[in-house]
C-alpha cells in the first residue's frame, strides 16, 4: 500500500493526526476551565470608540457541543477509514476496490444483455436494434475521437462507412483489426525511385490510377517506376490488405488530398498509420458487437460470417476445471454437467486446513442463464453437492461444510457462470 520503504512516515503521520485532534480537546478544556481577566462587569476590560466592550462570556455550549461531535466524528472516521498513515481502516475500504467492484456490478448486470448476443453472427447483430445502441455506446466513447462521432473518419483516419477497407471489410477481419490493432507502415521511397524528377512522374502514374488530375506524360514515365510500389500496393495497384497497403485505385487518400503534391509526400517521407488494440479493454461479446455496428454501417463485406461472431469464452475451453482466486476456490462445470474438476484436491487444501483451524466451508452453487429456472436451480444444487462431497473426501466433517444458495443463481453468461465457490468464514 504505502510508496515508502520503511514505515517511519506512516507512524509519523498517524501520530501528528491523532495529536491534533486530542490538541484540539485540550484546548477546549483548557478554554473552557480558565477565564481571561475580567473587570467586575463580565468584560475584558478592552473598550473601542468609548462604549464598545469585549464581552467575556463562556464558549455558547452547543458551539462546544458540535466541536466535541466533531473530534469524536474525525477519531470514528479514522477508525473505520484509510487516513492515518498506511492504515487500511477496519473496513477496509479503498478507491480501486470500491471501482472494483463497481465495474464487478455493472458488468454483471450487463451480463445478461451480452450473452442474448452469444452465438449470433455479424449479420443477425447489425440488424439487432438493442446491440447497435449498444454498439454505439462504445463507438461514441471509444472511436469518436479519431474515426469521428459518424465514423467518417478524417484526415489521418480512415473512413468506416465506406466500403474501401484497407485491411479488409469482413467480419473476421474487422474484428481482427478491432481486437488486436493495426499498423500500416510505408517506408520513405525516395532514393528507391530516383530523382524529385521520377518522384513527380511516379506520383502523376498514381493519380491517373484513379483518374484523379494529373499530367499525362509524366504519368506515362513514371509507370516503370510504379515496380518500387508494387511490391505493397500490387502491380495493378490495387493495394494489399494483408500489409494494409492501401487501394492507389479508387481515389480515396487517408493521409492528404487525392493531389499529386499528396502522393509525392508521401513517397519522400512514409507513415506509420497505428489504430491501437483493444482486446484488453473490451470482453468478447464487447468486441463481437463493435464489429458488427463497424461492419453495419454500410460498407461490411458479405462473406465469413461466421468467424468472429461468438464469444470464445462461451464456446471453447467448456471443460471442468477450478481455480483459487483470492482465497476463494472457484470450481467451474461444463454446460448442463456437474462433474469436479480434477486438481480439486490440490486446490482445496487450504479450506481443508482452514476447518481444521476452527473455520466453516460455505459452499455455493451459480449456474449461466441459459436453460429453465427449476432445471437451473437443480444444477446449482448438484454441482454444490458435488463440491461437497469432495471436500466430504478430504475428511472434512460434514457440520463443517455450509451449503450456501446465492440470492441469484443465475451468474451471467458461460463458463465463468457455471461455477461452485468454496470460502471460509
Ligand atoms: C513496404 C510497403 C510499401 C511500399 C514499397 C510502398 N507503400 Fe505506399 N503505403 C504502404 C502502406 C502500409 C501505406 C499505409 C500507411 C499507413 O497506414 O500509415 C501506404 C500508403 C500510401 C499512400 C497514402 C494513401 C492514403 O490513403 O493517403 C500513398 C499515396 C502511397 N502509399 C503511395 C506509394 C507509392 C507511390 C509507392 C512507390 C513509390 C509506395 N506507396 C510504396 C506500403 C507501401
Ligand atoms: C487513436 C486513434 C484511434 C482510435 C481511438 C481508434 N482507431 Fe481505428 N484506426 C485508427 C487509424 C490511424 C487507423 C488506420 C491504420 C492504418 O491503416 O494505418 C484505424 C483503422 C481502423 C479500421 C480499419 C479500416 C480499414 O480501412 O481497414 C477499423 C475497422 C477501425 N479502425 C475501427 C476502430 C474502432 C471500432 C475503434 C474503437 C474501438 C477504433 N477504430 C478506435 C485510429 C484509431
Amino acid at each position: 500500500m504505502s510508496d515508502f520503504t520503511s514505515n517511519f512516515w506512516s507512524i509519523y503521520i498517524a501520530g501528528i493526526t491523532i495529536l491534533s485532534v486530542i490538541a484540539c480537546l485540550v484546548l477546549l478544556w483548557i478554554s473552557g476551565k480558565t477565564k481571561a481577566m475580567t473587570d467586575s462587569d463580565n468584560t475584558t476590560g478592552h473598550v473601542w470608540d468609548g462604549d464598545l466592550r469585549e464581552m467575556n462570556n463562556p464558549l455558547p455550549r452547543w458551539w462546544v457541543g458540535l466541536f466535541i461531535i466533531t473530534c469524536l466524528f474525525a477519531l470514528v472516521y479514522l477508525y473505520l477509514y484509510p487516513g492515518l498513515g498506511s492504515y487500511q481502516g477496519s473496513l477496509k475500504w479503498s478507491q480501486t476496490g470500491q471501482f472494483d467492484t463497481e465495474v464487478e456490478r455493472g458488468n454483471e448486470q450487463v451480463a445478461p444483455i451480452y450473452a442474448a448476443f452469444a452465438g449470433k453472427s455479424t449479420d443477425a447483430l447489425a440488424k439487432d436494434p438493442q446491440a447497435m445502441a449498444i454498439g454505439d455506446r462504445l463507438f461514441m466513447n471509444n472511436c469518436a475521437q479519431c474515426h469521428g462521432s459518424d465514423a467518417r473518419g478524417s484526415k489521418g483516419f480512415p473512413n468506416l462507412t465506406d466500403n474501401n477497407w484497407t485491411w479488409g471489410g469482413t467480419p473476421a477481419q474487422i474484428h481482427e483489426t478491432i481486437a488486436k490493432g493495426r499498423t500500416g507502415s510505408m517506408p520513405p521511397m525516395g532514393a528507391a525511385v530516383g530523382s524529385s524528377d521520377d518522384v513527380r512522374n511516379v506520383a502523376n502514374y498514381v493519380m491517373s490510377l484513379s483518374g484523379g488530375p494529373h499530367d499525362s506524360v509524366r504519368a506515362n514515365l513514371g509507370k516503370a517506376k510504379f515496380v518500387a510500389c508494387a511490391a505493397c500496393h500490387g502491380q495493378d495497384g490495387k493495394g494489399n490488405q494483408a500489409l494494409g497497403a492501401p487501394d492507389l485505385t479508387r481515389g480515396i487518400f487517408v493521409y492528404g488530398p487525392a493531389v499529386e503534391a499528396h502522393v509525392t509526400d508521401m513517397v519522400m517521407n512514409g507513415r506509420t498509420g497505428v489504430m491501437p488494440a483493444w482486446d484488453a479493454k473490451f470482453t468478447p461479446e464487447q468486441l463481437n458487437v463493435l464489429t458488427a455496428y463497424v461492419w453495419g454501417k454500410g460498407g461490411g463485406v458479405a462473406g465469413a460470417h461466421a468467424a468472429a461472431p461468438v464469444a470464445p469464452s462461451a464456446q471453447s475451453d467448456d471443460a471442468a476445471s477450478v481455480t483459487v482466486d483470492g482465497g476463494v476456490v472457484k470450481f467451474f462445470f461444463a454446460t448442463g454437467k456437474a462433474d469436479v474438476a480434477s486438481g480439486a484436491d490440490k486446490a482445496l487444501a487450504d479450506v481443508v486446513a482452514g476447518v481444521q483451524a476452527g473455520k466453516k466451508a460455505v459452499v455455493s452453487g451459480y449456474v449461466d442463464s441459459t436453460g429453465n429456472a427449476a432445471q437451473n436451480a437443480e444444477l446449482a444444487k448438484q454441482r454444490a453437492f458435488a463440491v461437497r462431497d469432495q471436500l466430504k473426501a478430504l475428511g472434512v466433517a460434514e457440520d463443517k461444510i455450509e451449503l450456501k444458495a446465492p440470492e441469484n443463481i443465475e451468474a451471467g453468461a458461460g463458463r465463468q457462470a457455471r461455477r461452485v465457490e468454496v470460502s471460509l468464514v
